[in-house]
């Protein structure tokens, strides 16, 4: 039977990110196919999703070809935090490369406008600040974050080039540092790291002396800016920076959480890992302008819910936390 709906497949689906993104368009109206190869995301993430008559998941490694029928495709897939995409780097690398070539392939087919999920890793270790989304970066090609950011950087060019050479109406956002509920409980990014150790009651481990700062987005508002983007005329086509532009340090960052939680945690002092930036914030003039965007949950907002998400969690016993790269 056709349909009126868009149909909109979102690669990397049942991860943080994208299953916030299934929930918002499947309450939108539009027809969901969620696609996933389960490596970092969790059927749980989609559990609630299932039922719906316009929700479908799909268990697909976007290394290989895919044949489906949508309208847009928003191409998240790519494991996100260090940990992860560090555990097994070829794969990172070919899961960015590889897929980005698979959806744009499937995009230029079906003439379906396509989004990229980027990243502020395109630029390095910044020697401007904040970013503004000309600068050319400043990343290591052969350390070992390189998987990530060079992955990213090449499905970027993959991107502009499918739109010169294809005409394909692309969307890429630069996303930064972004928390909220269902972000992995042990992916040793720095939001759920904090509320998972204060919570339990372990030490808080910081990296360096603190003084590193990082511009936190609740996922609620990097979701309105996608979505923007996505709406925007066809000229629009990024890259844009989606992320919060108010700094806070990682050691202000752990305060806010011990007070928030109520924990007795203490600080405990660790080395700065290999490449670890020192200070990113975005420059989200274009996002502004261009989109009208820019975010309105204020940290210490976000953060509640995203305890509320980490107290149930870990008070349930029930979700598996342990994903494959853990182990
Ligand atoms: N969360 C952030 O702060 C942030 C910042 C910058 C960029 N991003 C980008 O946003 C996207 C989503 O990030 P997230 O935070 O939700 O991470 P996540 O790890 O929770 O989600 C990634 C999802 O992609 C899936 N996946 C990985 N490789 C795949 C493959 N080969 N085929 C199919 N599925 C695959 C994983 O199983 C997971 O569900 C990623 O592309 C990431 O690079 C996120």
């Amino acid at each position: 039977m056709s349909s009126t709906r868009k149909r909109i497949l979102v690669t990397g689906g049942a991860g943080f990110l994208g299953s916030h993104l299934c929930e918002r368009l499947v309450a939108e109206g539009s027809d969901v196919l969620c696609v996933d190869n389960y490596f970092t995301g969790r059927k749980d993430n989609v559990a609630s999703l299932l039922g719906k008559p316009n929700f479908e998941a799909m268990r697909h490694d976007i290394c290989f070809p895919l044949y489906v029928e949508v309208d847009e495709i928003y191409n998240l897939a790519c494991p996100a935090s260090p940990i992860h995409y560090q555990h097994d780097p070829v794969q990172t690398t070919k899961t960015s490369v590889s897929g980005a070539i698979n959806m744009l392939g499937l995009a230029k087919r079906l003439r379906a406008k396509i989004f990229q999920a980027s990243t502020s890793e395109v630029y390095g270790d910044p020697t401007v600040h904040p970013q503004t989304e000309d600068y050319r970066g400043n990343v290591n090609p052969i350390g070992p974050r390189a998987c990530y950011d060079e992955g990213k950087r090449c499905a970027e060019t993959l991107f502009f080039d499918y739109h010169r050479q294809h005409k394909l109406r692309i969307r890429v956002a630069r996303i930064f540092n972004t928390y909220g509920p269902r972000m992995h409980p042990n992916d040793g990014r720095v939001v759920s790291n904090f509320i998972v150790q204060a919570l339990k009651g372990d030490p808080i481990t910081l990296y360096g002396d603190g003084s590193q700062t990082r511009a936190f987005c609740y996922v609620d508002d990097l979701l309105e800016g996608w979505i923007r983007l996505m709406a925007a005329p066809d000229d629009v086509t990024g890259p844009i920076n989606i992320g919060n532009p108010v700094e806070t340090t990682v050691a202000e960052l752990a305060h806010k959480v011990i007070e928030l939680t109520g924990s007795r945690s203490k600080i405990e002092r660790r080395p700065l890992p290999v490449d670890d930036p020192t200070q990113r914030c975005p420059d989200i003039s274009r996002a502004k302008s261009l989109l009208g965007w820019e975010p309105k949950v204020p940290l210490e907002t976000g953060l509640k819910k995203t305890i509320e998400y980490f107290d149930r969690l870990l008070g349930s016993n029930a979700a598996p936390v342990e994903t494959r790269p853990v182990a």
